[in-house]
């Protein structure tokens, strides 16, 4: 942490009313263990208990949301004081709100440097239920080596991808380079496969499954033909692991080298960059491809903010906890070091950001253009919806039935949920 760094979070300590002198709270804090991120939440967390007089212990959770939000649902529905700050997805917070503090007015002096979408995403009839901690958009990411070696430029559409990944596949495994595949994303049976497959169907012109209003309009030509593409790439510039993927497993792959594109999230910017990584300054990101029916790239809306459980024993210790965590210096920490998009607007004008990780500056754009899963008009059905949406991309990119027939499938199921309307 450099010295201006440190200098602000004195600042923050001032601004929040911390000395130390306080009643010490003992504070618990579930986080997920994607990449370094718990080592980072552990050297802010250190921070935090020498400013506030506070400690806080780390509840380890999985990297998975799905398997953080089972297990969530758990603590809240037993009304458990297990753990007092949250991180939730961006998408659970219409879910979650009845368990979690109203932050609105602890966060009044501080809601409006961040970007006012997000905001509104963590706003459930009016309750401030989270403070944003960090925004998700994905990139394409690609070997400027191989793509530099084979004469060929980062694609704009799935089918350039598909046509530039078989050649350097098939020219470099010629060459000896036998465990070189050409793409990997998440297909695994999870959230994650939901954002993947939202961003192969909307940049197809085929919709996001539901709309804004709530209307179900899974079944159609452009989503469907772009499914099969996918399907077809499992086994031939996939890997066919690939369709149990998830970030981790991704990145891992593509960090060994052997892979010539990757969609993840912007956290894999600074890892890939990492000591010890076989890719380390071996790649560029450019936005995702289009479909041919599209228009434009679709990037899923992603992200995390930081909530107090409505069950803590320490809620006034814990909201300067989730305070401290979502403040300026704390993001722009994380996104020098671990290229985290910050939620607070101006930080993506910030020049220091700007120079350790070009990423950020260049993503807002992505950010701003980001299309949400179709959680707020689902409300609390959407974990059900999620489900049914990744069962039925996993169904078709495994082999069994064609896009068309599971998203017919799709739509059946999901008129069914919302039988009795979205509210209800
Ligand atoms: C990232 C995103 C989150 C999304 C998840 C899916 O963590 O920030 O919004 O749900 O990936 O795997």
């Amino acid at each position: 942490m450099n010295s201006t760094t440190r200098t602000s979070f004195m600042a923050i300590a001032v601004a929040l009313g911390l000395n130390g002198a306080a009643g010490a709270a003992e504070l618990r804090i579930a986080a997920g263990d994607t990449g370094d991120a718990l080592v980072l939440l552990r050297e802010h967390l250190d921070q935090f208990e020498q400013i506030s007089g506070h400690s806080v212990s780390i509840v380890e959770m999985p990297s998975s949301t799905t398997d953080q939000l089972a297990q969530y649902r758990i603590w809240l529905a037993d009304e458990s004081p297990e753990v007092d700050v949250f991180f939730i997805d961006v998408i659970w917070s219409g879910l979650l709100a009845q368990h979690l503090h109203d932050l609105t007015e602890a966060a009044g002096d501080v809601i409006d440097q961040h970007i006012p979408e997000i905001v509104a995403s963590q706003t459930v009839d009016g309750r401030l239920v989270a403070i944003p901690y960090y925004t998700d958009a994905p990139a394409l990411y690609y070997r400027t080596d191989l793509l530099e070696r084979h004469e060929k430029v980062p694609p704009e559409t799935w089918a350039e991808l598909e046509a530039t990944a078989q050649e350097i596949m098939a020219a470099e495994r010629a060459a000896g380079n036998t465990d070189l595949w050409g793409f990997v994303f998440q297909g695994g049976l999870y959230e994650g496969l939901t954002c993947n497959a939202l961003e192969w169907v909307a940049s197809n012109d085929g919709g996001s499954f539901i709309d804004a209003e709530g209307r179900i309009t899974a079944a159609n030509p452009n989503a469907a033909s772009i499914l099969d593409r996918v399907a077809g790439w499992v086994g031939s510039i996939a890997p066919p692991g690939v369709i149990g993927y998830r970030e981790e497993e991704s990145r891992v792959f593509w960090q060994t080298g052997n892979a010539v594109f990757m969609r993840n999230w912007p956290y894999a910017y600074a890892l890939g960059n990492a000591e010890g990584s076989a890719v380390a300054g071996l790649f560029d990101v450019v936005p995702l491809p289009r479909g041919s029916m599209g228009t434009a790239s679709a990037g899923t809306l992603g992200g995390w903010n930081a909530a107090v459980s409505a069950y803590s024993a320490e809620p006034e210790a814990a909201t300067e906890l989730a305070l401290f965590l979502t403040s300026e210096a704390v993001q722009k920490d994380r996104a020098i070091r671990y290229t985290f998009l910050p939620t607070i607007a101006s930080l993506y004008d910030d020049p220091e950001i700007a120079e350790a990780q070009p990423l950020i500056p260049a993503w807002r754009e992505v950010v701003e253009n980001a299309v949400p899963r179709p959680s707020a008009p689902t409300g609390i059905h959407y974990s059900q919806v999620s489900q049914e949406i990744w069962t039925a991309a996993h169904n078709t990119i495994a082999g069994r039935g064609d896009a068309a027939g599971n998203l017919a499938e799709l739509e059946r199921r999901l008129r069914f949920i919302s039988a009795r309307g979205w509210g209800s």
